[in-house]
């Protein structure tokens, strides 16, 4: 189990694992040449969940369980503190099951982060072959371990059907996902794929207090877990992993559709600060990376501090250059869709921005 946490950290590093195109470059903003707006003035701070960030980015929810992942962990989280942004932390289920040391996750206890988002999967709140379900208790360890504000529980099914030691039963997990959410605040979140209206809806019901639309762009974990079916000699899950390697509904198309009255985050393919800006644009409360800030974690500590830093200078320049003074005007600001973006957005009778 251990194992397979570091060989998706391992993958993510040194494979191609992303689709063919990232739709966030399919969305465009209209250039302003004479702004109005001093760079100094554009004030990026915010606040997810009732915790006040330094500006609207998250660090998305990787890892933990194995060795290495306490020093990922530790960078992330001292980047986190350090620029005041969000912070999420891999499944916990394997130190839930007692298959794995807690240090990797309870590292974050060291470090003032702004916000922090525990982290179980959708799959396990059934139970699985041979394994038992995780319940309201898991879910106060979860976050307890974390010291947590909000457990987001992720759905990855586009995952579990390729990876090799697979969970695929889903029956009674919006049941069991809704009896969580009414003991503590509960985040729905996806991996890849991206949520449509009716889950989102159906999220809400079941009281989720946000949504991590987690949409196709970015890290395919059908791509992830082909290269591990690959090794393991398994030709089913390896033809499935490249025949679903594309699968999902694109990030910003599902961040129009996900827009259901709850906060959102927008993850999934965000590469920088611009693409932050065009998540804000199109209705997200924060942008969050995954695989980017895996990269600057796995040098220093330092490289995920400059990291952010670039992607809050980017974000800035977005403000400047669209003449915008805030996140307000920002988020009411004018985006034109191209390419297969836009083709999505027509089809499913989406406004273009
Ligand atoms: C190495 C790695 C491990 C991940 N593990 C988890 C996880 O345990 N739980 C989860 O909710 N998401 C997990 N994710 C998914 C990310 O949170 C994110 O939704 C996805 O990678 C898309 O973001 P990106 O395109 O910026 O990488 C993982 C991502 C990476 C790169």
């Amino acid at each position: 189990m251990t194992e397979r946490k570091r060989e998706h950290v391992d993958i993510v590093l040194d494979r191609e694992v992303r689709p063919r195109h990232n739709y966030w470059d399919d969305v465009q903003f209209l250039h302003n040449a004479i702004p109005e707006v001093d760079l100094d003035e554009v004030d990026l701070r915010t606040d997810l969940f009732g915790k006040p960030l330094a500006a609207p980015i998250v660090i998305s929810s990787m890892t933990g369980g194995f060795k290495d992942a306490v020093q990922i962990n530790a960078n992330l989280a001292h980047g986190a503190a350090e620029v005041g942004v969000a912070m999420g932390v891999g499944s916990q289920r394997q130190v839930l099951q007692g298959q794995a040391p807690e240090d990797s996750w309870t590292v974050l206890r060291e470090y003032d982060i702004p916000l922090v988002i525990a982290n179980i999967g959708a799959p396990q709140l059934v139970p699985q072959a041979g394994k038992d379900a995780l319940g309201v208790e898991d879910a106060k360890r979860a976050l307890e371990m974390v010291q947590g504000d909000i457990l987001a529980i992720h759905m990855n099914y586009t995952q579990e059907i390729v990876q090799p030691e697979g969970d695929q039963r889903s029956r009674g997990v919006l049941k069991a996902l809704g009896v969580i959410a009414a003991e503590v605040p509960v985040l729905g979140k996806e991996t890849g794929a991206g949520i449509s209206r009716d889950v989102a809806l159906r999220l809400k019901e079941a009281g989720v207090q946000g949504i991590d639309i987690g949409g196709l762009g970015g890290t395919s974990f059908s791509a992830v877990e082909y290269y591990r079916a690959k090794k393991e000699g398994m030709r089913q899950k390896e033809r499935l992993g490249q025949t679903f390697w594309e699968w999902g509904i694109p990030s910003p198309i599902s961040l129009l559709l996900a827009n259901v009255g709850l906060p959102l985050i927008a993850t999934g393919g965000l590469r920088n600060g611009l693409d932050v800006a065009r998540a804000l644009a199109l209705g997200g409360q924060a942008g969050g990376m995954a695989s980017q800030m895996l990269r600057a974690a796995n040098e220093s500590a330092e490289a995920v501090v400059r990291a952010l830093e670039e992607v809050v200078a980017e974000i800035k320049a977005v403000h400047l250059l669209t003449g915008c003074g805030s996140l307000a005007e920002l988020a009411e600001t004018r985006t034109i869709f191209t390419g297969p973006t836009r083709e999505w957005a027509a089809s499913l009778g989406l406004r273009e921005g």
